[in-house]
């Protein structure tokens, strides 16, 4: 599969089975998410890896937090969004919501789908992805390097993954488990895995036209 084409097959997974993802997969995938360039060759990400028991065990949690507790996460995640983004958002979230048979006004069906997050969607692995606290905006970009890498490896992997931004919400959790110092702050998990045949699976979301992302020449 080559670079176009799994960028072309890639999409979120909110489904999946529980058939595991093997180890040296998930090592193959990082090998190459590595690869990722970034600032001066810094590296500066960290993952926290989960799979079987620890997996299974961080859901848990994130479950029971999410049902006690406000999120606390290591960086913003409440914004103000202007009307043009706000309006590609409002498109995606409906759209997943009439893929799933969910009506509009039904809110507390919406809420139990939003709640599948806290479960990883069931998914059998995840990784959890920091970047460095001291080099800012930088490190966030490096790192989304390495997210958009490790996606796109999963895909000619053959293996399914949905990134989440829900799942850096509760920053302690993954702490409590992994050894990653205060300045690590952690930015989304991913849920990697096999999907299976639930329709939310596909559902996949429009672009805009490059006319309205290319700026015209002056
Ligand atoms: C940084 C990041 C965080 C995301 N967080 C979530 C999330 O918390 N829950 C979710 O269901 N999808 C999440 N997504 C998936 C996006 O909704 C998805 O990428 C977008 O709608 C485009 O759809 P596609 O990935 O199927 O192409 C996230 C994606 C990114 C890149």
């Amino acid at each position: 599969m080559d670079v176009s084409e799994a960028l072309r097959t890639r999409h979120s997974t909110r489904s999946f089975s529980a058939r595991p993802v093997p180890d040296d997969v998930i090592e193959a995938i990082l090998l190459d998410a590595r690869e990722a360039p970034s600032w001066s060759n810094t590296q500066p990400w960290r993952v926290a890896v989960a799979t079987g028991a620890t997996c299974d065990a961080l859901r848990q949690d994130f479950i029971a937090a999410s049902q006690t507790r406000l999120p606390t996460p290591d960086v913003n995640q409440l914004f103000t969004y202007p009307p043009g983004l706000q309006a590609r958002r409002r498109e995606t979230g409906f759209g997943l919501y009439e893929t799933l048979g969910i009506a509009k006004a039904d809110s507390e069906a919406r809420t139990r789908q939003f709640e599948r997050n806290h479960a990883m969607f069931d998914a059998p692995a995840a990784v959890f992805l920091f970047a460095h606290q001291a080099m800012a905006e930088y490190a966030v970009l490096d790192a989304g390097c390495f997210l958009m890498a490790m996606l796109l490896s999963a895909t000619s992997h053959g293996v399914q993954s949905c990134a989440q931004a829900v799942l850096a919400s509760y920053p302690d959790l993954v702490r409590a488990r992994y050894d990653v110092g205060d300045e690590w702050r952690l930015l989304c998990g991913v849920a990697l895995g096999y999907e299976d045949g639930h329709v939310v699976n596909t559902f996949r979301p429009a672009r805009a036209p490059l006319s309205d992302i290319v700026l015209a020449r002056r």
